[in-house]
């Protein structure tokens, strides 16, 4: 992926991967107040369309009961609970994070709307995931791989655990490319965002990262191109809101 885009410059050798953990463990407490902040709210609704999504593609393929869907790099949970949605019988939700701050958080709002029977969280990482072959039905992933240490080795990882056929989403943010959206994004995302993020979770680096990790980040065709080569087929984009976020769609 070319240059090395990590939250911090200390201590040098500690691996991207240890640096995430760490920094999502110290922002976790805050970390859903500010993602619906700054994006006033917008993301619930990024998550909504891909779940829709996935549940057309579920219905299309004949497989709506006994579903067991992976959401990667969970974090607190957002997108799992959202899958909650696609419902039908003895749907299981397996959430992965490597974060053990930010699954706490996520447990907790799991017990409290009583769904811990159908959502596992577990600690795990992208690259090595602890699961047979064909294990899920579909994966999603949100915000998430753009933070991966190894990009192609999790894409790779979590089709393998995925059944033949069986979807994988991923939800990113990308960067709009038309005047005025374009510069009002840059300005919110390199300016007030790192500014206000620093206050409120008192990690001066996180929210500096997520604007360098975003730039650094292969894509749209870039991305498409990464996960055909890392054998999916039939792969899509779906630009959201003018393309501040984008949708991935890719199969089995
Ligand atoms: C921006 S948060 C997104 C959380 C959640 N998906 C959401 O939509 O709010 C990114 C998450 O990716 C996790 N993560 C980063 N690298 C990972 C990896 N290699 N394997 C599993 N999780 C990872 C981080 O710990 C963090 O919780």
């Amino acid at each position: 992926m070319g240059t090395r885009v990590t939250p911090y410059t200390q201590p040098e050798q500690e691996s991207k991967k240890r640096q995430v953990a760490r920094m999502f463990d110290n922002i976790a407490h805050s970390y859903d107040f500010l993602n619906h902040f700054f994006s006033l709210g917008i993301d619930v609704l990024w998550r909504k369309r891909a779940i829709k999504i996935l549940k057309a593609h579920l219905k299309e393929s004949g497989t709506q009961d006994n579903l067991h869907i992976m959401d990667m790099a969970t974090g607190t949970a957002d997108f799992a609970m959202e899958t909650m949605r696609i419902g039908g019988e003895n749907l299981r939700i397996t959430g992965v994070d490597i974060s053990p701050g930010m699954l706490e958080v996520g447990r907790k709002k799991v017990e409290r709307k009583g769904w811990s029977d159908s959502i596992a969280l577990i600690e795990g990482d992208s690259a090595d995931l602890p699961f047979n072959d064909e294990t899920f039905d579909a994966y999603t992933v949100a915000f998430g791989v753009r933070n991966f240490e190894f990009l192609e080795q999790g894409l790779i990882e979590m089709r393998r655990t995925l059944r033949q056929d069986g979807l994988g989403i991923v939800l990113e943010f990308s960067k709009p490319r038309y005047f005025p959206l374009k510069q009002i994004f840059h300005f919110y995302f390199h300016w007030l965002m790192p500014t206000m993020g620093k206050l409120v979770s008192k990690d001066a680096s996180a929210y500096s990262y997520l604007p360098e990790s975003v730039d650094a980040f292969p894509e749209g065709d870039q991305f498409l191109s990464i996960m055909e080569e890392c054998g999916y087929r039939s792969c899509k984009t779906i630009r959201l809101t003018g393309g501040i976020a984008s949708i991935y769609t890719g199969i089995k």
